[in-house]
């Protein structure tokens, strides 16, 4: 029997698996609200575990206030780099960013995704079940078949790790045997990740990140305000599914967003509630989207968008001037 297999059932375990299923909840209202026309992923379908329910014009404005402000981040770093870099997504779940990269002609050098490796095996059996998910890895490596495991997978342009996040040293080790360089311009994306981690473990983390690239940026997007009475719903509501947000207290305000960056060795940082990024989003598509769904009453939408937020961390020994990427 493996140690795995020997070892007893902990609460830890437990707090993890509430944790890991948080992917397919990312899933679902992406599939859902994609399948609406609020942005085009024809990759998300093939991660959705089962058809979710309809959801409500709040929560798809929402994510699209997400998608579009992380996208928007990560396209304004890559064309600053010319393509010339690596990007990790820490925390990846099913996440669809590599395929839309790849045919939109902004493939970084290599894409790298941790995630544990329960959500990692399952990723990769959907990708090695599904020719439209393989085709883009296989036509990006020159050497054939893809190099796999149950727990990796690589290839010339992605790679996936199974990791835990919390064991940096594990983390370092494992970005190494898959060949991270250390001198290539590196943006790490973590989107609803850091808030599962105590605000030590997320510091531990963020500084590693800092000491390891010289050229980077950090993209963070997650819970805000949340010492409010309607933060306190959001946690209380997480918290029913067995879903504990053990990183909160960085989620007090965008001072303490920006701030975990700048104590661990970043240079610059800013912060936006997704109330203001909607409003700085381009307003042609805004307004496509408001039309796609009826929504009268607005005070929900508001307070959502106003308690989630995008940091964004940079270091810039090479001078390209990521420090001016805004939106
Ligand atoms: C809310 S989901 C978001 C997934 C993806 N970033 C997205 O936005 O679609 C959070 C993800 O973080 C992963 N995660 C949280 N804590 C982690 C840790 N300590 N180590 C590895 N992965 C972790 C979970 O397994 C899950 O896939």
């Amino acid at each position: 029997m493996s140690e795995i297999a020997q070892r007893p059932f902990t609460d830890t375990d437990a707090a993890d698996e509430g944790v890991r299923v948080t992917c397919d909840d990312a899933t679902t209202c992406k599939q859902f609200a994609s399948s609406r026309g609020y942005w085009k992923d024809p990759y998300i379908q093939y991660f959705v575990r089962s058809a979710g329910e309809r959801k409500a014009p709040e929560i798809n404005r929402g994510y699209y206030a997400r998608v579009r402000g992380v996208n928007h981040l990560i396209d304004a770093f890559i064309r600053k780099t010319e393509c010339n870099c690596q990007i990790i997504n820490l925390g990846a779940g099913l996440d669809t960013t590599f395929w839309r990269l790849k045919d939109d002609g902004l493939l970084p050098k290599k894409y790298f995704e941790v995630d544990f490796p329960a959500v990692v095996a399952r990723k990769i059996h959907n990708i090695r079940t599904r020719t439209s998910l393989s085709k883009p890895l296989v036509e990006t490596n020159s050497t054939d078949p893809l190099r796999l495991d149950s727990h990796s997978l690589d290839s010339d342009r992605f790679c996936i790790i199974g990791a835990d996040l919390r064991d940096v040293s594990g983390l370092d080790e494992k970005l190494k045997k898959f060949q991270i360089d250390p001198e290539l311009p590196t943006l790490l994306v973590s989107e609803c990740v850091l808030v599962y981690m105590t605000p030590a473990q997320s510091s531990n983390l963020v500084h590693w990140a800092a000491d390891n690239f010289h050229t980077a940026m950090f993209i963070n997007y997650e819970q805000v305000n949340m010492a409010d009475r309607f933060g306190h719903v959001m946690v209380e509501n997480l918290q029913r599914r067995q879903c504990h947000l053990a990183g909160l207290e960085a989620c007090r305000s965008l001072e303490s967003q920006k701030e975990r960056f700048l104590k661990a060795g970043w240079e610059h940082a800013d912060a936006l509630d997704m109330m203001t990024v909607y409003g700085v989003l381009p307003q042609g598509d805004v307004t496509r989207i408001e039309q796609l769904e009826f929504l009268d009453e607005k005070e929900l939408l508001h307070q959502l968008l106003q308690h989630y937020s995008i940091c964004w961390a940079t270091k810039d020994k090479l001078k390209l001037g990521l420090s001016r990427v805004v939106f």
